[in-house]
């Protein structure tokens, strides 16, 4: 079927003259048609395959305050009462206390200070490394008086302590209690040990425990390993927080960025959506602590340069869920979650939203420029909504950029019906999702070149090559998918005057803890790596440019034709033409590159992504497997003259004169 698309296409588009051709000839035209958005290339967060907790937040307790649906999971009691009616050890009981969120607490009973023992199982075990500090804070109060000293001991997979620390609780009121603790080995699925001395009562609340070496160095902040990935891709956005987990199952569920700010202690926490939602990899312990919350999101955008792009529920519930449905009459409570959450990101410290960002530490505004309103919706209702969105928030904020979508599919029924009422909308930018084969990638890079350039801009806001099907827990992030990722984004940077957003989805995933593959950047408790399309993404990203440039052969854009793909930028800092190829074949391909009226400067810096094996991937053992080389080339005589080898991907950053 390729050998027949391909012959097709020589005859048909004249593509390189003949089927015969030995070179594909092409012709960059060094005047810009169009600017590069800073937006371009961009991130999607969602807390799903424990992105956020038990992976970027830094956390090691799981079930830190006895919130979850069983108050206990997480948690384990060897010895207690809870196993043998006989023993005489001690209990934790959780118990709730009030109305506020967040109202559990686990009151040990101690009767054998010999015999009783919790212990604490973090996600998928904790990872420490040998010689780093960790620290621990943790809230007491004693109900019976008689436990002399909290013993806190860090004990590896053989029940060897690696670090310890002891606290003396004082008093009948809840204290905060700190120590820190140096880990005396590395080990990956770490637990934590509690033991008492004395006997009598004591409640416990917010157990917590996090490297002291976090990014940015913040008190309980993020996995500096996993955010240095996120920022070396340099992006211009940060969508947060997803993703399905902005609707929820139920709107009961829905991501409430409200319930995410202010103290970390009081932040409602909620069952994750991804928790039960795939019978194949059920996770029945993930939860959402929101201890990254709005607040967090908007700074990590700022750390990294990125513009912040807030998704919040339109008043409908997952549609492949329950559907639930805000009526129309009652959406003000949706509407006004938008509107102050622009106030919280942009507003002066005098307002109610903006002295919460300052109390938390940040005075100055994040300043918001974009806003997206439902993430997956189809149907009219979706459109009913997103017009009483538009309309208020455009009275207020007129200025405010307003992300919709198109729902769940690229193309079909809902997605005509989706286009037609967003013109009708006026939408500025609208979000568009593929899950699709590599085959589709490639079949489509010239998806946009047909697209009204007098409507919308587009945000293609999830997008992954599937090796298998869509959810498939069989998929991976094989140099295939991002090879053909990486022919699709040509044809997305070739449109770039329609095309101002774009990112890959999903983002993040724990080796034991996913849901949803494939993932840019797979992770375990101490070690991460970029897959083969995470380093397409950097490419792209890190080579982004300022100005696009045509580049043509026989006048048509380079978009599949031999399966040969092209993009070109202008950089206007750095001077450079950067030129981006894939060569979709088995076989190495000759091009040639001619600008018009200049030549190439004789040197030229290469970045090579290839592998022989369309199969390969990278894993924690070989993360660098499918990664770019850099070197230096020459160009004689002004033209790119270069052999493609098969199923690569090129970047070359070029003067010209
Ligand atoms: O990226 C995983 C999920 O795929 C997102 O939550 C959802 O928007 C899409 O269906």
């Amino acid at each position: 079927m390729r050998i027949t698309k391909y012959i097709v296409a020589a005859l048909i588009g004249g593509w390189g003259g003949s089927v015969f051709a030995q070179d594909a000839q092409w012709q960059l035209d060094p005047k810009p048609v169009a600017k590069i958005q800073p937006t371009m290339y961009g991130i999607f967060f969602e807390d799903i395959n424990f992105a956020a907790d038990g992976g970027i937040y830094a956390e090691l307790v799981k079930n830190r305050s006895f919130e979850f649906d069983e108050p206990m999971m997480g948690w384990k009691e060897p010895n207690s009462d809870r196993h043998s009616l006989n023993e005489k050890s001690g209990m934790a009981k959780v118990i709730k206390e009030g109305n506020e969120p967040n109202n559990h607490f686990a009151r040990i009973e101690v009767k054998d200070a010999n015999g009783y023992k919790l212990i604490n199982e973090g996600f998928r075990g904790m990872g420490l490394s040998e010689g780093a500090n960790y620290n621990l804070s943790l809230r007491a109060k004693a109900n019976q008086p008689g436990i002399k000293k909290i013993n806190i001991a860090l004990i590896a997979e053989n029940n060897k302590a690696i670090g310890t620390a002891t606290i003396t609780p004082e008093g009948k009121s809840w204290e905060v209690y700190k120590a820190s603790i140096t880990a005396t080995a590395t080990v990956s699925k770490a637990r934590m040990l509690i033991t008492f001395e004395g006997n009598g009562e004591i409640d416990l609340d917010m157990i917590s425990l996090f490297p002291e070496d976090t990014w940015k160095g913040r008190e309980m902040g993020l996995r500096k390993d996993l955010v240095q990935l996120l920022d070396d891709l340099n992006p211009g956005f940060l969508r947060f927080p997803g993703g399905c987990i902005v609707e929820g199952r139920t709107l009961d569920k829905r991501y409430q960025w409200k319930k995410t700010v202010g103290d970390v202690a009081n932040r409602e926490m909620i069952v994750n959506r991804w928790n039960t939602e795939f019978g194949h990899r059920p996770t029945p312990d993930y939860y959402q602590s929101f201890g990254v919350g709005f607040f967090e999101y908007f700074q990590l955008a700022e750390d990294m340069g990125a513009e912040p792009l807030p998704i919040l529920s339109c008043g409908m519930a997952c549609q492949f869920n329950t559907g639930e449905l805000a009526p129309l009459e009652e959406l003000d409570p949706y509407v006004n979650d938008a509107l102050d959450l622009i106030e919280f990101a942009n507003a002066d410290v005098g307002t109610k939203w903006g002295k919460v960002r300052a109390d938390m530490g940040h005075p100055k505004p994040f300043n918001l420029k974009y806003i997206g309103v439902g993430n997956e919706q189809w149907g009219p209702q979706y459109f009913e909504r997103l017009k009483v969105f538009i309309k208020a928030i455009k009275s207020q904020y007129p200025e405010m950029i307003i992300v919709s979508g198109t729902g769940p599919f690229p193309e079909g029924e809902q997605f005509e019906y989706a286009e037609k009422e967003l013109k009708k909308l006026n939408a500025e930018i609208v979000d568009e999702h593929y899950y699709k084969d590599p085959e589709w990638f490639l079949d489509n890079a010239d998806r946009y070149d047909d697209y009204d350039r007098d409507s919308y801009k587009i945000f293609a806001g999830e997008y992954a090559a599937q090796s298998v099907d869509i959810a498939s827990p069989k998929n991976k992030n094989s140099w295939q998918c991002a090879l053909s990722e990486a022919a699709y984004m040509t044809g997305l940077e070739r449109n770039a005057d329609i095309v101002y957003m774009t990112s890959y989805a999903p983002l993040f995933a724990h080796v034991d803890a996913w849901q949803w593959t494939p993932d840019l950047i797979w992770f375990d408790n101490l070690k991460s790596y970029g897959t083969p399309n995470y380093y397409v993404q950097k490419l792209f990203s890190t080579n982004s440019g300022t100005d696009l440039l045509s580049l043509t052969g026989n006048n048509q854009p380079v978009k599949g034709q031999e399966r040969l793909y092209a993009s070109a930028v202008m950089d206007e800092k750095s001077g450079e033409v950067i030129i981006k190829m894939v060569n979709a074949n088995a076989a190495a391909k000759e091009i040639s590159l001619v600008p018009k009226g200049k030549k190439f400067a004789s040197k030229a810096t290469q970045l090579l992504l290839k592998s022989d094996d369309l199969d390969a991937v990278n894993s924690l053992d070989t993360p660098k497997n499918v990664s770019p080389e850099s070197s230096e080339i020459k160009i004689k005589g002004g033209t790119l003259k270069m052999t493609l080898a098969p199923n690569a991907f090129y970047v070359i950053r070029a003067k010209l004169k």
